[in-house]
């Protein structure tokens, strides 16, 4: 399989077979993200990230470092010269020149396709706007399939925002070449996007509901978010979603005892405390899956495994 110099943009651009290997490879990768390897060494990764992060970023740098590879690049564009008004192209055809790869993160749909389409080097997607987080996905199949021990067969249901949520849009494209069953659970206002709808049709089975009680008895996978607030055109809106779903030990009695809950963080009160403790919480892991993944995806973009 070709991974050496692709871009990864969006989900939508692999199939389950290269899904499959990129997992495999992380499985194959996981010794080494504790002990450390020389792979990457003298290799470059530049991480610009136009919106704030904690994890994606720390995460991609962290990867990097445990390869034996560095890290250049900026976290605040408004110190960068963004801010004297330089252009997403020209950003990129100058960091091409000091990177072997470039992590992009972009508050504008779209942005990390037009980025690669100027670059000569790989650009992976590390969140384009409301759209999608290609990583992220990955590092969620990883710890479904981690957890779970296979992904077929399962009930996974998003809960939140899943209309301005990137992470679930490029999870459920994700899962949609798997045998799983997603029910999309959300207020009406934030209901799962037409085009991602249209886009697993006839793949998977698929329920949209605002009951969640209704749904957890069946569910294998809870993948919890939080409303994003940052996207709403309308502040009158947000106010009206609020809050809309708090996990607590009460949400999960009638659930299954192997339910696992997934959150790709930052939760801001969508998941209780108590849950922490509990077997079923699995969001803390998803955090350690996301270097591994990422260091996956750097050795076989950059050539050193094939
Ligand atoms: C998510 C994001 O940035 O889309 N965070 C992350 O990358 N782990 C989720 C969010 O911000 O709610």
């Amino acid at each position: 399989m070709e991974f050496e110099g692709r871009d990864i943009i969006s989900i939508k651009d692999f199939t389950r077979k290269e899904i499959d290997y990129i997992l495999e490879t992380a499985e194959a990768i996981e010794p080494i993200a504790k002990t450390g390897s020389d792979m990457l060494k003298g290799k470059i990764l530049a991480t610009l990230f136009f919106e704030p992060s904690t994890r994606t970023r720390l995460s991609f740098e962290a990867a990097m470092h445990k390869l034996g590879g560095s890290t250049i690049g900026f976290a605040e564009p408004e110190i960068a010269s963004v801010r004297k008004g330089e252009n997403l192209a020209d950003t990129i055809r100058v960091v091409e020149n000091y990177a072997d790869v470039i992590a992009l993160r972009h508050p504008r749909e779209g942005a990390a396709r037009l980025a690669a389409e100027f670059a000569k080097v790989p650009i992976i997607n590390g969140g384009s706007g409301g759209e999608e987080h290609p990583t992220q996905a990955l590092l969620d199949l990883y710890t479904i399939k981690k957890e779970k021990g296979l992904i077929d067969g399962l009930n996974i249901a998003m809960v939140g925002d899943l209309r301005f949520g990137r992470t679930v849009h490029s999870l459920a494209y994700a899962l949609s070449l798997y045998e799983v069953k997603l029910y999309f659970v959300s207020p009406p206002l934030l209901k799962m996007r037409r085009e991602v709808l249209e886009a697993i049709k006839g793949k998977v089975d698929v329920l949209e509901t605002s009951n969640l009680d209704e749904v957890i008895p069946e569910i294998d996978v809870l993948y919890v978010t939080r409303i994003q607030k940052e996207r709403f055109p309308d502040p009158a809106e947000y106010m009206k979603v609020k809050g809309s779903y708090r996990i607590n030990m009460e949400t999960l009695g009638k659930a299954k005892p192997d339910l696992i809950v997934l959150h790709p963080l930052p939760r801001v009160g969508e998941i209780s405390p108590e849950i922490d403790r509990t077997s079923h919480a699995k969001y803390f892991q998803q955090v350690w899956n996301g270097i591994i993944i990422r260091m996956a995806l750097l050795a076989l973009i950059l050539g050193s495994i094939k």
